[in-house]
């Protein structure tokens, strides 16, 4: 090789390489465009996680673990040892879904690995798992809740509610997390002291654009990036006093509070969610998507690479001796890009709203399923008496032909006597 390259530096190139690689300046212009591309690259694909800890026997709770960059930290947790459970909108017993758990199992070696059917879009589906899951008794074990499960409409798409009424967007990526944190506080608050509990909320910059949170987002100012960036910064906002809250716990032993909650910026990756959001959510987009590849390949990180924030959020050790609620970006500290985030009257609403919306909500829907319930108790009963009444009416049928019968027999004696 060096004798080649010696050759090539004293003689010029040998007689097999073609005319159209001799002239020098253009190998250079090609090298160096090269050498640049490949700078370029490595820079938008981020920072590796630096940090190390041992996962083993570490309860971590993920939503949106099955795709994306979610599902990139689970399998990496997954390799470490943790106990994963995975809040997933489809029941543990879908194919799918099954699948899944046991590929990432035999793949990670590691079968502490589980689903619970979690829908972000119900409040009623949230309440039904957090309530169970706090209903143990000595409380569970929690060392971290990985908050990964996010919607975004594809833009120029239409503006979508959920079954019980509430803006998808805002319903998933903020109000689901919000009930959620909400009902599990007494679980995290009972780890004991030296848990280091971690609550995880990847977010994203479009923050920093989203329109203030005391200006309604109503139909007619409604758009997808607006509605995504604004629950993103509702839910810095909410994160920042769910660390209040956390911090105000008084102990029973009396120790400090040691829960944290850490907010991470991924970086923009190839994952399904954006693949959705670049191909606008249609057949000709995706195939846009697929011819250009090389496009998102070259700007955007993989998902792989996207986890690595998140996973030196969960990893380094230095995180519990700072306060809570920072946040963390291409593995490093960095500041918030809005002082709103801080500001605690803006929290304070934003609290009371969410707990407001929710109670409606539930109690129109505890509602709503009381009604349905008696409309199937009465369907049934109907059913029933239907049954009840045919029953009946065959019993009739036969006594009756059993009386014809009797009367024709008792008339042929007649007859022959
Ligand atoms: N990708 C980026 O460029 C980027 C940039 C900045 C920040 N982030 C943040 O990183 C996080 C992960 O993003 P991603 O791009 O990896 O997401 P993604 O690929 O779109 O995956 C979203 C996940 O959320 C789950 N999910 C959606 N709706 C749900 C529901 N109703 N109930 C339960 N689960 C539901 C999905 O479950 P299914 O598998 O069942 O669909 C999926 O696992 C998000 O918080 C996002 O805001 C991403």
């Amino acid at each position: 090789m060096l004798q080649l390259a010696y050759g090539i530096l004293t003689q010029g190139p040998p007689a097999w390489v073609p005319d159209a690689l001799r002239d020098p300046w253009r190998n250079m212009t090609v090298i160096a465009v090269m050498v640049v591309l490949l700078l370029l690259k490595r820079y938008f694909n981020g920072f590796l996680n630096p940090a190390e800890r041992d996962m083993h026997g570490r309860v971590v709770m993920i939503t949106g673990g099955t795709s994306g960059i979610g599902a990139a930290v689970a399998k990496d947790l997954a390799r470490r040892g943790a106990q994963l459970v995975l809040l997933t909108r489809l029941p543990p017993s879908n194919p799918f879904l099954a699948d899944y758990i046991g590929q990432l199992r035999q793949e990670t070696r590691n079968t502490m690995i589980y689903a619970e059917q979690v829908d972000l879009t119900s409040l009623h589906s949230i309440r039904q798992f957090a309530t169970r899951w706090i209903d143990n008794a000595p409380p569970r074990r929690l060392d971290m809740l990985i908050l990964c499960a996010d919607t975004l409409t594809p833009p120029g798409q239409k503006r979508v509610k959920t079954e019980e009424g509430i803006e998808e967007t805002w319903m998933v990526n903020y109000l689901a997390n919000f009930h959620l944190l909400g009902i599990l506080s007494p679980a995290l608050r009972a780890q004991p002291f030296d848990r280091d509990v971690r609550v995880i909320i990847p977010t994203c910059s479009s923050y920093i654009g989203a329109p203030p949170l005391s200006e309604e987002l109503d139909k007619k100012k409604w758009n997808p990036s607006k509605a995504y960036a604004r629950s993103k910064l509702a839910m810095l906002v909410f994160g920042q006093a769910y660390q209040k809250h956390l911090d105000a716990y008084k102990r029973p032993d009396g120790l400090p509070m040691t829960s944290r909650v850490i907010f991470v910026d991924p970086g923009l990756c190839r994952t399904p969610g954006m693949r959705r959001w670049l191909s606008r959510g249609s057949i000709w987009g995706l195939v846009c998507y697929v011819a250009f590849y090389a496009v998102p390949w070259f700007f955007l990180k993989s998902a792989e690479m996207g986890a690595q924030s998140i996973l030196y959020a969960v990893l380094d050790t230095s995180l519990v001796r700072g306060p809570g609620g920072q946040l963390i970006k291409e593995c490093q500290m960095v500041d918030f890009a809005r002082m709103d985030i801080k500001d605690e009257a803006i929290a304070k609403k934003l609290w009371e709203a969410s707990d407001k919306l929710i109670v409606q909500t539930e109690k129109e829907q505890a509602a709503l399923r009381n009604l349905e319930k008696k409309a199937e108790e009465a369907r049934e009963k109907d059913k029933k008496d239907a049954a009840q009444a045919e029953e009946i009416d065959e019993l009739v049928q036969t006594i009756k032909k059993g009386k014809e019968a009797e009367k024709k027999s008792t008339s042929r004696r007649k007859n022959k006597k």
